[in-house]
């Protein structure tokens, strides 16, 4: 396993892009970063880089949607040689655009087509191929469901570390955002996983807000992976180093993070880039302190402007008390 992976940041469609993930690697040295879900077929058809990213960025994993062994593979290798740490297959997303094109959680029916996708990445690649995935999908939430699944996945594809994000998806009936919320988290079911696969290593995600609960997940599983809390309250990641990681080096305060994402804006800002597509990520650093809400509204309010540039963030920053060290 990469060590990195005792606490991941979730993947996130239109959220963890690479921004955000230069963002969060300003707070934190070690914790790995997803990106968004990219599809095979983005990757192979689509016109523009999607697996572009910025080296400071690692360690990197590379999240794929898609059902096609041999496209799976292709991209898996195209990941190796441009460097990501970790290829992750999507078992987990519940959207109907994404089951259309038969990939996330409805491949949870299928084991055997995901032992197949797994099979297929190993062989072309050395970095680790993971599954990210639910405890179970519609009616078929029982624990032999899940068992069989992870049984299937291992045994036949070869997957070393699974990611299971402990509530069961709905495929019809509820958005992905609902089924972001219900039904409720079952944490024991990815205990019991690891107590019956002791060999593979598993990780858990869902609804964890503090690293004290992600310290008492470790007490049972090898791995936590951070989604919403981390990209709302970013601040979260300030002490994942010392905390999770055992790091001895001194914790960042958030306006020096600030202070260290100016020069990054400034580049990308000359290459092209739009403000408030930097700044967008940066909104929550501040959460629950005195001086957030202005900083917010500084920055939704004037990053979208033609030929905004760091002004704004230093005119947001000015925002927060200057006696404040936080
Ligand atoms: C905006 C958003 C986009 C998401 N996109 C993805 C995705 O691309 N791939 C994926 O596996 N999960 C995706 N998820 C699910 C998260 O990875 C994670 O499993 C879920 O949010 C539960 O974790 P949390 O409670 O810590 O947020 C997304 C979640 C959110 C909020």
């Amino acid at each position: 396993m990469y060590p990195s992976s005792r606490l991941s940041v979730a993947p996130m469609l239109d959220w963890t892009d690479r921004h955000c993930r230069y963002f969060h690697r300003k707070l934190s040295t070690q914790t790995l970063l997803y990106t968004e879900m990219v599809t095979t077929g983005a990757i192979i058809h689509g016109k523009g880089d999607f697996l572009a990213y910025n080296q400071e960025e690692h360690p990197l994993a590379l999240q794929l949607g898609g059902s096609n062994p041999q496209d799976l593979a292709r991209c898996a290798k195209l990941a190796q040689e441009r460097g990501y740490d970790e290829v992750n297959l999507n078992v987990g997303c519940p959207s109907d655009r994404v089951q259309n094109g038969r990939f996330g959680a409805c491949l949870m029916g299928e084991p055997q087509l995901v032992a197949d996708c797994v099979a297929a990445m190993r062989d072309v690649v050395d970095i680790p191929v993971t599954v990210k995935t639910r405890i179970g999908i519609d009616d078929q939430d029982s624990y032999e469901f899940l068992t069989d699944f992870v049984s299937t996945v291992s045994e036949k594809g070869g997957c070393e570390q699974f990611t299971i994000h402990a509530r069961k998806a709905w495929l019809s009936g509820l958005s992905p955002k609902e089924n972001r919320e219900i039904p409720p988290l079952d944490y024991p079911r990815a205990y019991q996983i690891k107590k019956d696969f002791p060999h593979l290593m598993v990780a858990v995600n869902g609804g964890v807000k503090t690293l004290d609960e992600t310290l008492e997940h470790l007490q049972h599983l090898d791995g936590v992976m951070i989604g919403r809390e981390a990209y709302q309250n970013p601040y979260i990641l300030a002490e994942v180093d010392q905390k999770v990681f055992g790091l001895n080096t001194p914790i960042k305060k958030r306006k020096q993070i600030v202070e260290e994402m100016l020069p990054y804006i400034e580049q990308q800002l000359a290459k092209g880039a739009y403000l408030g597509h930097i700044t967008r990520h940066m909104l929550g650093l501040f959460h629950n302190m005195p001086g957030a809400r202005q900083w917010r509204r500084h920055i939704s309010e004037n990053a979208h402007k033609p030929g905004a540039g760091i002004e704004v963030v230093t005119a947001a920053l000015a925002k927060i008390p200057a006696d404040l060290d936080v």
